[in-house]
């Protein structure tokens, strides 16, 4: 083997032909979101450590366990960020951005970095596709937000039959925290049966003791209180009209009442999407989401509610059964060239087609016509263009429809026309 140093673990490479993959995910999805009026945020991979401690939460498992952090040369202590929301919650607010508009929505595409056990549909670096809106608290939006997201999933070319949408609510945080309080006391009822993990989580966070996946706490869980049915008339009525209005809109979903979600951060609806598509395994939620209305003030911007998911790339993509190629654009024309006159002459022409948006890939090596034709045929090019020394003295070109097997000859004047008639 070679002995370049190897790429980081959990980090990978996205080659062409499965690039064609993510750029029809990332194309489908944006225009889904622009369709509903978001609008493209970009922001660093990096920011100070206390943005994700604040608001993804200093007990939560990615704060605690994968962040990659370190000191910067300044000596100030910055991490690689493990999800979108906090930096779209530290761009709004710094850029005050409710003096811009009363209501935004954003979306991002972009890599995130979790140093969890790297396995199929688990990296370390992985992409998100995820959008925030803020300004509004109505119901209407969460429902919006969730069809909105099936939408994107069904455009991508996961049928909505192999969709599992499943929604919870949190409540208020004042509900949440009297039902941590009931929790807590359930738990201290039964420690024998809590191991190290939930014995630390009673104290840290013990919502989370909800998600172990421990067969004994599994069973003890199911005795637990259910959150949804502490919550007060007000928050349960406000879910109520969210699935109304979600069902409205023709998305079958599921209450799950052991729904917590991972990040601290959220309020009221929280939503995870899983697929039986394609070979995820276990790993198969491929988004999640919810509203954080508490966050922006939290983070010292004015009180704001917003509402936000994320959508994994990776995942989503190990959904799509097709073949990568299938996604690939195929050249349009490929121009077999036998010496240095004849690629001197088809340069500037293959250079005009290209400008024109015809995609051409030109043999620049030479070599026998028989080779060159097979590396046309490997790029699926449609159109062949042939120019050797009687072409380059005659001005007439011989043109080859490689789906047909047909052969014309063309005026280097026509060229352009004809390639387009053969593509049509
Ligand atoms: P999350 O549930 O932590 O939420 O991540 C969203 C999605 O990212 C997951 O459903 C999964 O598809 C993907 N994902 C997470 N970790 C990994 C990993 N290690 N490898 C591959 N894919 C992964 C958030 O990040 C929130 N910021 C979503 C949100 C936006 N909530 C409100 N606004």
């Amino acid at each position: 083997m070679a002995d370049v140093p190897p790429g980081v673990k959990g980090m990978n490479d996205v080659l062409p032909p499965d690039v064609s993959k993510w750029q029809f995910l990332e194309e489908k999805a944006r225009g889904v979101l622009e369709a509903f009026a978001y609008r493209e945020l970009r922001t660093p991979v990096l920011e100070y450590t206390p943005l994700f401690v604040r608001s993804v939460g200093e007990v939560t498992d990615v704060v605690e366990k994968q962040m990659y952090t370190f000191d910067d040369r300044d000596g100030r202590s910055v991490s690689l960020r493990p999800e979108g929301t906090a930096s779209a919650v530290r761009a709004y607010i710094e850029n005050a951005q409710w003096n811009r508009e009363p209501v935004t929505r954003w979306y991002y595409f972009g890599p995130m970095f979790r140093h969890e056990r790297a396995q199929r549909g688990r990296l370390r670096q992985f992409h998100q596709i995820g959008a925030e809106w803020f300004g509004v608290n109505e119901p209407s939006g969460d429902a919006e937000t969730i069809a909105m997201l099936t939408l994107m999933i069904e455009e991508i070319g996961i049928p909505a039959a192999a969709l599992e949408v499943s929604l919870n609510s949190l409540g208020e945080p004042e509900e949440r925290a009297a039902y941590r309080e009931a929790l807590v006391a359930f738990y201290r009822g039964h420690l024998e049966v809590l191991d190290e993990e939930a014995r630390r989580r009673l104290e840290t966070n013990p919502l989370r003791i909800l998600d172990s996946k421990n067969p004994d706490i599994v069973a003890l869980n199911a005795n637990a209180p259910v959150l949804l049915e502490t919550l007060s008339p007000g928050s349960q009525a406000r879910f109520a009209r969210v699935r109304e209005l979600l069902a409205a809109l023709g998305v079958r979903h599921t209450l799950d009442q052991r729904l917590v979600r991972g990040l601290d951060y959220y309020t009221a609806t929280i939503f995870e999407i899983k697929t039986t598509a394609g070979e995820l395994g276990a790993q198969n939620t491929i988004c999640g989401g919810g509203r954080y209305d508490g966050l922006v003030a939290s983070l010292g911007g004015p009180k704001t509610p917003a509402i936000g998911f994320a959508l994994g790339v990776e995942r989503t993509l190990l959904a799509l059964t097709q073949p990568a190629e299938s996604y690939e654009r195929p050249v349009n024309a490929f121009f077999v060239s036998m010496d240095a006159d004849s690629l001197a002459y088809a340069l500037p022409l293959a250079h005009r087609l290209r400008a024109a948006g015809i995609s051409v890939e030109i043999e620049h090596r030479g070599g026998k016509v028989g080779t060159q034709l097979k590396r046309a045929d490997k790029l699926r090019a449609r159109v062949a263009v042939i120019i050797g020394g009687n072409e380059v003295a005659s001005g007439n070109l011989t043109v080859k429809d490689l789906a047909k097997s047909t052969q014309f000859t063309v005026a280097a004047a026509d060229l352009e026309s004809k390639i387009r008639q053969l593509l049509d």
